[in-house]
């Protein structure tokens, strides 16, 4: 029986939109209603029906479809996004003392009265905030400062909890914020399935999440067990805003957004302090990771009223869990040696479960927390894991000590390559005197020379660099510029294209910035910001080589510290024959020394707003004027950057709408070294 095209097209395309219509439902239904209407079994067989008519009839595709979550639309991976309104954080408070005294400003706002506030579960993930226009999701972004963020468009959309287009009556452009993370279920499948390919394990869900939404291919992020929770809006236009806290979280549901059904509207500081009771009982059985509760206040009209200070809001705070403990048993330390030969005493621990993670290693800072709080081997510990930091020994408990546990001794030599370990007077931490001809020292100033922000050399990530080391091919930065195909491409995982490619990235990272080139040295004290003031101070190499601690101190912000370092750094003959050995491998950089009296933003207008991270805006306009821009105060057609930073207001806004390049703290930072966006 052979039926006209037209007809089988057009039953097809009722069917696929029924389709469609019937898995949005089911995926509302699963992630937002907590109510699956069919089993997982039912589910797949109506995605695979669709997906299959979608390959027959491939003029029905549609980026909105259930099946295109990964693809569709390119968008620049990580680009940067301005929220069209800030996304705000949160203030902390540890104690019931602390929530009264939220409680009471509250209350003083609205005039003595008992306020109502809604109380939600705070998720360790990470901020995201969702664009909709017309009910459609357009943009996704990380919260990034909280006035720009990264674009994980692509990642976003794989998410089976994230609706691509509203239910219902949406209104013209939302920005839906919440928190994308991991299930600790999922996070366990998945640092199982790493180990077993001999990957990289996460130490915690919300460090899986964050390398889900950063993942370059969203096919990666697509099989990743990410979920996304709603708790507010930011922008909002063409729609009625809701007036309290509890209607808004009304609003986001009907929506289709997901939010917390553990949420409550209470009130009073007692209410609070119950709920928060509850949900620390609670915590060990929630198929996800919290670290605390949120108590917002409810009314909007009184949010207003109370308003903001710095970069978070007086209506909200969050209330957190104490930080979780376990007891073990020391069994031994480590010495590990950083790039700058710090030694820092690792504790071995018998394996024991803090806060839902194996923790087996934990850091004791340094011989002098150590003798603190009398820690010795063969001790019961305290050991403690709060949000990401490494897992630290607290304290030991000495009334369950052995009769003979022996003290931890600084080791006089380094436990990698045998050099004298020197503790300097007045410094906290001991050092490895073995310098580069120190294994350990070698790989952190390799990994630090070639990462990002020195000499960006693509490739060239943490097993590469242990390969190089191991087999004796690289000793100094210099080898590198020196390593051939033939040589590489033996190493295990290393094919010849990889290899043609890694020399590549080595020869391209030839052509760089003095600000890079002096990062990348490694220069104790001397980070990224310090590196580009001495290269723009000094304008070229020779200059900065030669000087004496007196001329050092005379570039701005370079104290006596600095100073003293980076002298004692060129005074070495060791590090004298490591530079010019680079330079000789023909490592070199625009002359800054012209470009300074150039002035390399001659002629640019430039307008600050929000405040920066890093200095003043005051600051930032003495520089910008030192390189020849003109600070304006005001944004128009004839602004040619406008940095924003936290809280930026109209003068981004405006910027947005004329069109002129909108610049974050990196940003800045790349202007100052003379490198025009
Ligand atoms: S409200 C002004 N609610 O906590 C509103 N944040 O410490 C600011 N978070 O950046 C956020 N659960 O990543 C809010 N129920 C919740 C939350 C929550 C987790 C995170 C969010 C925010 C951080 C602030």
């Amino acid at each position: 029986m052979s039926q006209p095209a037209g007809a089988a097209l057009s039953a097809a395309r009722q069917r696929v939109q029924a389709l469609r219509e019937q898995i949005a439902q089911h995926n509302y239904r699963y992630y937002v209603l907590d109510d699956p209407g069919v089993s997982d079994a039912e589910f797949d067989s109506l995605l695979g029906e669709l997906r299959a008519l979608e390959t027959t009839h491939p003029e029905l595709l549609s980026p909105d479809s259930p099946t295109q979550r990964v693809g569709g639309e390119v968008a620049e991976a990580f680009a940067p996004v301005v929220h069209r309104l800030p996304m705000l954080s949160l203030e902390n408070a540890f104690s019931a003392e602390e929530v009264e005294g939220f409680d009471r400003r509250c209350r003083e706002a609205a005039d003595g009265a008992e306020v109502a506030y809604v109380a939600e579960p705070k998720l360790d993930g990470l901020a995201v905030n969702l664009v909709y226009e017309k009910g459609r999701l357009v943009r996704a972004a990380t919260r990034g400062d909280g006035a720009t963020g990264e674009d994980v468009t692509a990642n976003i959309r794989t998410l089976r909890s994230v609706p691509r287009v509203l239910r219902g009556a949406a209104p013209a452009l939302l920005e839906a914020r919440g928190e994308v993370f991991m299930p600790v279920a999922g996070f366990a499948k998945l640092n199982e399935e790493q180990q077993r390919a001999g990957g990289k394990l996460f130490v915690n869900p919300r460090n899986a999440a964050a390398g889900a939404l950063r993942q370059i291919d969203p096919r990666v992020t697509a099989i990743r067990p990410l979920e996304i929770c709603f708790y507010g809006i930011g922008a909002m236009e063409g729609g009625a805003e809701p007036d309290t806290q509890t209607a808004m979280l009304a609003m986001l549901r009907e929506w289709g957004l997901r939010v917390s059904r553990l949420a409550q509207t209470l009130t009073g500081p007692a209410a609070l302090l119950a709920y928060y009771g509850q949900m620390q009982q609670q915590r060990a059985a929630l198929p996800y990771q919290i670290d605390g509760v949120v108590y917002k206040v409810d009314s909007r009209a009184l949010q207003q009223k109370l308003g903001q200070v710095s970069r978070a809001p007086r209506w909200a705070v969050a209330h957190k869990f104490p930080p979780e403990e376990a007891r073990t048993v020391l069994r031994e330390v480590e010495f590990q040696v950083g790039r700058t030969g710090a030694l820092t005493p690792v504790a071995r621990l018998l394996p024991v479960l803090v806060g839902g993670a194996t923790v087996s290693n934990a850091t004791l800072h340094n011989m002098g927390e150590i003798a603190r709080k009398d820690i010795r081997i063969g001790d019961t510990v305290l050991v403690r894991r709060a949000g990401d930091v490494i897992p630290e020994v607290v304290r030991s408990l000495p009334e369950l000590r052995p009769a003979d546990a022996p003290a931890i001794l600084l080791p006089a030599q380094c436990p990698v390559c045998g050099s004298a370990v020197e503790q300097v007077e007045g410094e906290a931490v001991a050092r490895c005197t073995g310098a580069l001809r120190c294994r350990a020292q070698r790989h952190e100033a390799l990994r630090h020379f070639a990462s990002r922000r020195a000499m960006d050399i693509e490739g060239l990530g943490d097993e590469r660099i242990a390969q190089l080391i191991e087999r004796e091919l690289v000793q100094t930065p210099a080898d590198l510029y020196r390593l051939e195909v033939p040589a590489i491409a033996g190493l295990a995982r290393m094919a010849e294209k990889s290899a043609q490619n890694l020399v590549a990235a080595i020869a391209a990272s030839r052509e760089t910035t003095l600000p890079r080139f002096l990062h990348a040295l490694g220069i104790r004290e001397v980070g990224e910001a310090t590196a580009a003031t001495l290269a723009r101070h000094f304008g070229n190499l020779d200059a900065l080589r030669g000087a004496d601690i007196d001329a050092l101190r005379l570039a701005p912000d370079v104290g006596p510290v600095v100073a003293a370092r980076v002298h004692a750094f060129f005074a070495d003959a060791g590090n004298q024959a490591v530079v010019n050995d680079l330079l000789a491998c023909g490592i070199r950089w625009p002359q800054i020394a012209a470009a300074r009296d150039a002035q390399p933003l001659a002629g640019k207008t430039v307008v600050l707003t929000g405040a920066l991270p890093d200095m003043s805006r005051e600051q930032a306009k003495e520089q910008l004027e030192a390189l020849g821009a003109k600070v304006a105060g005001s944004v128009s057609k004839k602004t040619h950057y406008v940095v924003a930073g936290e809280d930026a207001g109209s003068k981004l806004t405006k910027a947005q709408g004329l069109g002129v390049p909108v610049l974050d703290a990196q940003g800045l930072a790349a202007l100052l070294r003379g490198e025009l966006p």
